[in-house]
């Protein structure tokens, strides 16, 4: 069967019928390449981009303007996956104008698809107006990096009733606001479950266990290219770290020693061009 663009519609059906929606983050023209042509449905320039590419300490230094850059370059490599840009730390809080200026950053600068934004109660309202203005969001509870130290940490949420429940009812609040998807990041199996049976949008967990309607991750953790921390639900399907590492010791070894460049990957020219060259 021809493959065709994947959209909102087709996550809804595979909710609908029961089959998992698949989502890596991409940050660059050639992993978008590589997760586009392995099928994967979503495609999310996560503002993860700011620890695991850029170096930062957490991803709130992350600017709209880093995420612009880098989710041109994912449009570049996307064909046929769904296209979501995060939107960064201060891109949707100081108001709905900003909001809806800086989501609208996303759709008509990078081609994205779709934005995301953290939060439940707080960021209803501006939730609904970036829909408003035609502009898809996903939603995304539970552990929400951007507010970590609202939070006291990396830490897993909805572990009492209390929390559990604050959480499915956020939940409800962005389904009313029009969220087409919600991310639940690090929330116990059954609490996913039971949000996941409760909306009628689809849910795309990242540590939210095997229920939700879809799985996301962070791609440089699951090919093995970030090491300063692996979170307990990354499942690391390659370690590439030491694969490059050792390609580069190589590399040095092989120019150190006048190993590389050898003739295969070098330019010659003809014995009489030569000559002619000598006697100048
Ligand atoms: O920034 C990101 O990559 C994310 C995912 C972890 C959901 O928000």
């Amino acid at each position: 069967m021809e493959r065709k663009k994947f959209t909102i519609v087709d996550m809804q059906n595979k909710k609908r019928d029961g089959k998992k929606i698949t989502m890596l983050t991409a940050y660059d023209y050639p992993m978008a390449r590589l997760v586009d042509d392995a099928g994967i449905d979503s495609i999310l320039v996560g503002d993860s981009l700011g620890m695991v590419v850029l170096g930062y300490e957490s991803t709130v230094p992350v600017t709209m303007d880093e995420m612009i850059h880098h989710a041109k370059a994912v449009r570049r490599g996307t064909k046929y996956a769904f296209l979501v840009g995060d939107m960064p730390f201060g891109s949707y809080q100081i108001s709905k104008e900003e909001a809806i200026r800086n989501a609208g950053r996303f759709m008509k600068e990078a081609g994205c698809d779709a934005v995301k934004l953290e939060g439940g109660d707080e960021v209803a309202e501006v939730t609904k107006a970036i829909v408003d203005a035609g502009i898809p969001v996903l939603g995304h509870l539970g552990l929400t990096p951007q507010t970590i130290s609202k939070l006291g940490g990396f830490r897993v949420q909805g572990k009492t009733a209390e929390g559990a429940t604050k959480i499915l009812d956020q939940a409800l609040k962005l389904e009313r606001a029009g969220c087409f998807a919600v991310v639940l990041e690090c929330v116990p199996n059954e609490v996913a479950r039971m949000i996941t049976e409760k909306l009628k949008i689809p849910t795309i967990s990242c540590g939210g266990g095997p229920y939700c309607d879809g799985q996301v991750l962070v791609t440089n953790d699951m090919v093995g290219i970030f090491d300063r921390f692996t979170p307990k639900f990354v499942k690391q399907y390659i370690k590439l770290s030491p694969l490059i590492l050792d390609a580069f010791k190589k590399y040095k070894e092989e120019v150190e020693n006048g190993i590389f460049p050898d003739e295969e990957h070098s330019f010659t020219i003809k014995e009489e061009e030569l000559n002619k060259l000598k006697k100048k």
